[in-house]
């Protein structure tokens, strides 16, 4: 059985199931394994684990521990009451807003895949050449925050560095957006967003793009790239506080077990807090070479999850409520064996959004799309009901070709 316990509690002899972190830099070459001795539980304190799932069939048990499902189930009860408390509805529909925010993606991806080649070839980061598009990605989230977000989660895998950084910086301005910020401030944050990881462009291509465990030293080389960041952007001729607090402050963690200052709660700038908690989220949504990305929703949980003590937990129902349960674009699977698209979740119970249903499971074949508010009663469209985030990849169904 696999039962959640924490740090404290585990012994040698104990089989580790998942250390439940779920950034990919740490230096533990996996995931599952036996407890050997006291210094396997040091070495994960040492690096932030504060609690994990053990498998009690594999290893001694913790008797009083609760099981995977009930932790599942109370936080999902709970995610539901929070994200339910925030409704707002856009001013602009996705199907109108998708075609500006494809153009402002594409244009933003342009930007800062330039700007990155620029600082590798030693130049100097013009970071005013972001201005323009950082408004009109600004403008496109205030109009529709789901929009531009749902396509930065489509990343080739070439490309990853690029299209990170704008996805972190549209999920970031997503993200303040619920704050109802100064008008500046959206744009300051997505400016930082965009930037987060301009170091990793002085760390090799074989450490960054490793499809295997790092080497300890090859961790080390990585978390440099903060450093590096901040240096770049000290020769940069303008940037505002709150964009360099994004990128100096991305890795650090609420309880101090981050990098590279092991900074903890309020010694974090707000939008730096922010910056680690999106930064973690598109990194596990993301497909990478070596690995699928993980359903957002299930990330939203696991979000959540971590948020007693590696985020703040007010920020984190904040993010929760600015990327819904059921993120827009996202797949889900219909009582009726249907498989659907998220739609919107504009005003209304998130857990009964607005879908496109475009998938019989069953007969295994594509239907003609039908549009379901699942909101509304049984004969006006509705009368289904969400069973299950699904996996888009698993089912080989590239999901904004439907929106
Ligand atoms: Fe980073």
């Amino acid at each position: 059985m696999i039962k959640k316990i924490s740090v404290a509690q585990l012994k040698p002899g104990m089989f580790v199931k998942d250390m439940d972190c779920g950034w990919m830099e740490h230096p533990f070459l996996t995931d599952s394994f036996t407890v050997r001795s006291d210094k396997d539980i040091e070495k994960m304190i040492a690096n932030g684990i504060h609690e994990l799932y053990i498998d009690s069939e594999k290893g001694l048990d913790v008797v009083d521990a609760p099981t995977s499902i009930e932790v599942e189930e109370t936080i999902t009860r709970k995610i539901i009451e929070v994200a339910n408390k925030f409704k707002e509805v856009e001013a602009v529909s996705l199907h109108d807003e998708l075609p500006n925010a494809r153009r402002v993606r594409d244009e933003a991806n342009q930007v800062i895949g330039e700007l990155m080649m620029g600082v590798r070839q030693g130049k100097k980061v013009e970071t005013e050449r972001l201005d323009p598009v950082v408004n009109r990605m600004s403008e496109s989230i205030l109009r529709n925050k789901d929009a531009l977000v749902s396509l930065c989660r489509i990343k080739e895998k070439d490309n990853y560095t690029f299209l990170h950084s704008v996805s972190v910086g549209a999920l970031l301005m997503c993200f303040t957006r619920v704050f109802r910020p100064k008008p500046d401030d959206m744009e300051l944050v997505g400016i930082g967003g965009m930037l987060h990881d301009i170091g990793k462009t002085m760390v090799p291509d074989r450490i960054l793009n490793k499809p295997g465990a790092l080497t300890p030293e090859e961790f080390v080389t990585i978390q440099m790239h903060v450093q590096h960041g901040q240096n770049i952007l000290s020769g940069a001729r303008s940037i505002s506080q709150t964009s360099f607090d994004v990128v100096a402050q991305h890795h650090e963690r609420y309880d101090g077990t981050g990098y590279p200052l092991k900074l903890k709660g309020a010694e974090m700038s707000v939008y730096g807090q922010m910056a680690s908690i999106v930064d973690v989220y598109d990194a596990m949504t993301s497909n990478r070479v070596y690995r699928v990305g993980m359903d957002p929703t299930l990330a939203v949980k696991k979000m959540f999850e971590w948020s007693r003590s590696h985020f703040d937990p007010e920020l984190i129902q904040i993010f929760v409520r600015s990327i819904g349960i059921y993120p827009v674009g996202s797949l889900v699977m219909l009582e009726s064996k249907r498989l659907a698209i998220i739609l919107n979740q504009d005003g209304r119970d998130l857990t009964r959004p607005a879908v496109r249903a475009i998938y019989d499971a069953n007969k295994r074949c594509f239907i003609a799309p039908q549009d379901i508010d699942l909101s509304a009663n049984l004969g006006r469209g509705g009368g289904d009901r969400i069973t299950s985030p699904e996996s888009s990849t698993k089912w080989g169904i590239d999901a904004h070709q439907f929106l």
